[in-house]
């Protein structure tokens, strides 16, 4: 369903890319990202397009999203966009989701009950996948379900993935090149989030979801890439290279997350009742390389 923007309700406090609470014609609120906001530029809406995407694909708790069509007649309604620096077109809109956690810091996550636990070994593997260089603690929800039941996790703001991360000058980069993304993935730098994540998280989780990518076909991705608009000025060059990174950095994600399921080799219990959702080939992997380290 086409959507259209009705109101625009206010800027957000937080975000680089001056993300915007506006209203649509299906009556629901959505974060929406500009073409050319000033300091991420366009391209990071290419990134949480295309991650967003992918994500979904493998059922990673991504908040619904649309690309919407926001004309040169609601910014003039609303001049505020002019001044950001937007340009009229399409647009990323993410779902508003409500009544989140405000603050999340490391001794509130530790003790909460997150009922998608499931879903973090997946954003690990996810995130090294796509190089997404920004995923930390203000990077997800959690929206509190009713009756006390524990929290949901999102992941949101997908804008650094196929981005550089220069370790010298601590700076990240999201607006990639064909030339940029030849020299990626990088290992994925470690964070107080990530490691929250894995102690969380099973060795079959992680391997779960390294099977689910590993499976994706070659023309899923193609699609995906094919399907960004055209205003956003991704050239076929550029296409290509996407879909050359995402290809080669599946090839070699087994081996980038390797820590990831060596930590618990040890605990692991009898392969068929401990992971009955694992594809037969990941079961094999994982016992030849069982075997081998013995
Ligand atoms: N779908 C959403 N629902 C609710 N809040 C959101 C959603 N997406 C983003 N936000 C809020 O907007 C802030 C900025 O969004 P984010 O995607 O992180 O932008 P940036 O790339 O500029 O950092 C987030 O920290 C969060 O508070
Ligand atoms: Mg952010």
């Amino acid at each position: 369903m086409t959507i259209r923007p009705v109101k625009h309700i206010r800027g957000m406090p937080r975000g680089s890319s001056r993300p915007q609470l506006i209203l649509f014609s299906d009556g629901r609120h959505y974060i929406v990202k500009f073409k050319n906001n000033p300091v991420q530029g366009t391209r990071a809406l290419v990134n949480e397009y295309v991650a967003g995407r992918l994500a979904q694909l493998l059922g990673l708790p991504v908040p619904p999203f649309k690309i919407v069509h926001i004309s040169k007649h609601f910014f003039k309604e609303n001049p505020v966009l002019f001044r950001h620096r937007f340009l009229p077109g399409h647009q990323f809109a993410s779902e508003y989701i409500p009544d989140c956690l405000k603050k999340i810091d490391k001794e509130s996550l530790s003790g909460l009950n997150i009922v998608n636990r499931r879903h973090l070994a997946g954003i690990i593997v996810f995130d090294q996948w796509v190089n997404n260089v920004d995923r930390r603690r203000g990077n997800i929800l959690l929206r509190p379900l009713s009756g006390n039941r524990g929290f949901w996790l999102y992941m949101i703001d997908q804008g650094h993935s196929f981005s550089y991360y220069d370790y010298l000058s601590r700076r990240r980069e999201c607006r990639w090149t064909p030339a940029g993304l030849r020299i990626l993935p990088q290992k994925l730098k470690s964070n107080a989030f990530y490691r929250w994540c894995k102690q969380q998280s099973r060795e079959e989780d992680f391997a779960y979801y390294l099977d689910k990518i590993q499976q994706l076909s070659e023309q899923q991705i193609r699609q995906v890439i094919a399907s960004i608009p055209k205003d956003w000025n991704v050239s076929r060059v550029e296409r290509e290279a996407l879909y050359k990174y995402l290809i080669r950095a599946k090839k070699m994600l087994p081996d980038l997350i390797k820590p990831y399921l060596r930590k618990t080799d040890e605990q692991a219990g009898p392969e068929e009742n401990a992971h009955p959702f694992l594809s037969k080939r990941v079961r094999v992997t994982k016992t030849t390389r069982q075997r081998k380290a013995r």
